[in-house]
């Protein structure tokens, strides 16, 4: 039963603490998972904490019977012998002392392998991420070598970690069997001279193995605990990463959202990059329509980031219906947005899973009829197992086109008051980007729409466009005003219909 109970503790122990820091990691921003640290995030949610559980199983149990025996066993051997009992305890301060010189030794030595692991993880992931690039480019060979200094790097420094923690376990031994001699020589003389009873002293050379003996597993179960505390380190100190894009508190109905938008005096830079958007100041009317055009790298991805919070800004404002955002609950002015983001995630599970995602009550009528907006339906009923197909990691399984069709019709059965499309129809042919386009213009029609698109027929129909370069808007109005002036877009739609084959804008 106890046995039971003890190792249930450290599973509920492990368990909560995972789900602590996972749930702390998802409020975390965008940026710190940009930093290339999957791996080690990985590794602190499985590697680490497993740890902790291990020693969590008998390690502390250990720790716990041995104090109880130290003192009970101390107590009676005391009472028995007091001119010999001191010596049992003897190596006691020589444990301690050792366990705690070898812990400032070992702490850094444990620190390193755990990072090392992260380093593995981190590596293996990203190369199971790119197999296809891995064959594509041959580099088989070459990822092999970069995975075996990785390994080995870890595999060092657990030698290092071994080396110290192998002189130390000995060192306690020792300690024991100095202090189990001497109890034996100095009561076997006290006894010789008639000072002690030989029945005491038979008890006593009994009891010091009960006392000592246990004491032998110390320096293993220090050990253990040390790696674990490597461990733990980690994990807390993940649970303790600030969240700087922390919730504001007024809630808004997202039934009432009109979704009027503005950006004012906005200025914005990536950490350690140049300054990106430049006192950007603009008005997107509730219900209008927007199309944001300009080169690569000019931005466009940035400002809808910006919208949805996953930056901070360095400066300025960004109002829905009149309200700065950083006062709105993260959920729900997330809940106001249907995106269609550049990079398209699929999650590994079926086509319908993947339309529902974050709207699991819907019917299937309702994903239906998504499907269909996104000129999707009829390429997923020609799929072997329709709706029910999977689509593989990341959506793997499925082609460019195929996979932004699904987000679509994801971002529309959400139904949002702000709809933004960033590339959204990029990756399909233009007679499904033109079908897509005649159901947009049904769905759109009562809410915002934001279309970000390099082709610039996408955008031609919407209600006004910006240029958007070096961080200003250099141009703005519709599609037929913009072409009558001689600027960028003028350019860029002469490029794009074969007449001039350089753009200026950069
Ligand atoms: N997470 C990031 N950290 C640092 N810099 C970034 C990050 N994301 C984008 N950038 C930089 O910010 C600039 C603008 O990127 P953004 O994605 O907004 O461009 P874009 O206009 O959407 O381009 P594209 O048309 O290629 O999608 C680029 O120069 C890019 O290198
Ligand atoms: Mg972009």
């Amino acid at each position: 039963m106890y046995g039971i109970l003890w190792r249930n503790l450290a599973q509920k122990t492990q368990h909560q603490l995972r789900i602590k820091a996972y749930s702390h990691l998802q409020k975390l921003e965008i940026s710190f998972f940009e930093s290339g640290n999957t791996g080690r995030i990985l590794t602190i949610l499985n590697d680490d904490i497993n740890q902790l559980e291990r020693f969590l199983d008998h390690g502390a149990n250990q720790i716990l019977q041995l104090i109880i025996t130290v003192l009970l066993v101390g107590g009676v051997m005391a009472l028995i012998a007091p001119g010999v009992a001191f010596l049992a305890f003897l190596p006691i301060p020589i444990i301690l002392w050792g366990s705690i010189y070898f812990q400032r030794l070992l702490a850094p030595k444990y620190r390193e392998v755990r990072e090392r692991a992260g380093d593995l993880a981190a590596r293996l992931n990203n190369n199971l991420g790119g197999m296809m690039t891995i064959k594509s480019f041959a580099t088989e060979g070459w990822e092999i070598n970069r995975l075996i200094r990785e390994s080995d790097a870890y595999r060092k420094s657990n030698n290092r970690a071994i080396k110290l923690s192998a002189a130390f376990i000995p060192l306690i031994r020792f300690a024991i069997l100095f202090a189990f001699l001497a109890i034996l020589l100095l009561g076997g003389l006290q006894t010789w001279e008639g000072k002690m009873e030989i029945g005491a002293y038979s008890f006593l050379v009994f009891i010091t193995q009960r006392l000592l003996w246990p004491l032998t597993t110390l320096g293993h179960t220090l050990d253990e605990y040390q790696r674990s505390m490597a461990s733990t380190n980690r994990v807390l100190d993940l649970i303790d990463t600030p969240i700087t894009i922390s919730s504001g508190n007024n809630s808004i109905d997202i039934k009432q959202v009109k979704g009027d938008i503005k950006f004012e005096n906005v200025n914005f830079s990536y950490s350690g990059r140049t300054s990106l958007i430049k006192d950007f100041n603009l008005h997107i009317p509730a219900g209008s329509n927007i199309g944001i055009v300009g080169s690569t790298g000019s931005g466009k991805s940035t400002l809808i980031k910006l919208l949805l919070r996953l930056y901070k800004l360095n400066s300025g404002n960004i109002l829905l219906d009149g309200k700065r955002i950083e006062d709105l609950k993260l959920k729900d002015l997330r809940r106001c947005i249907s995106l269609v983001s550049q990079e398209v995630y699929l999650f590994h599970g079926n086509i319908y899973e993947n339309i529902a995602y974050g709207c699991e009550d819907s019917s299937f009528e309702e994903i239906k009829n998504a499907a269909d907006l996104a000129e999707a339906s009829s390429f997923i009923e020609n799929l072997p197992e329709g709706y029910e197909t999977l689509v593989g990691e990341r959506g793997q399984k499925l082609s460019g086109g195929q996979r932004q069709r699904i987000a679509l019709a994801r971002a529309i059965l959400k139904n949002a008051p702000i709809l933004i499309l960033d590339e959204a129809t990029a990756a399909v042919d233009n007679e499904t980007e033109a079908a897509i386009q005649r159901s947009l213009l049904k769905i759109a029609s009562n809410r915002t729409t934001i279309v970000i698109a390099h082709r610039l027929s996408t955008i031609r129909s919407t209600d006004n466009i910006i240029v958007l370069n070096n961080g200003y808007i250099a141009e703005q109005g519709n599609h037929n005003t913009l072409i009558k002036k001689s600027g960028l877009y003028n350019d860029l739609w002469k490029v794009q219909a074969g007449i001039k084959n350089t753009y200026s804008g950069m």
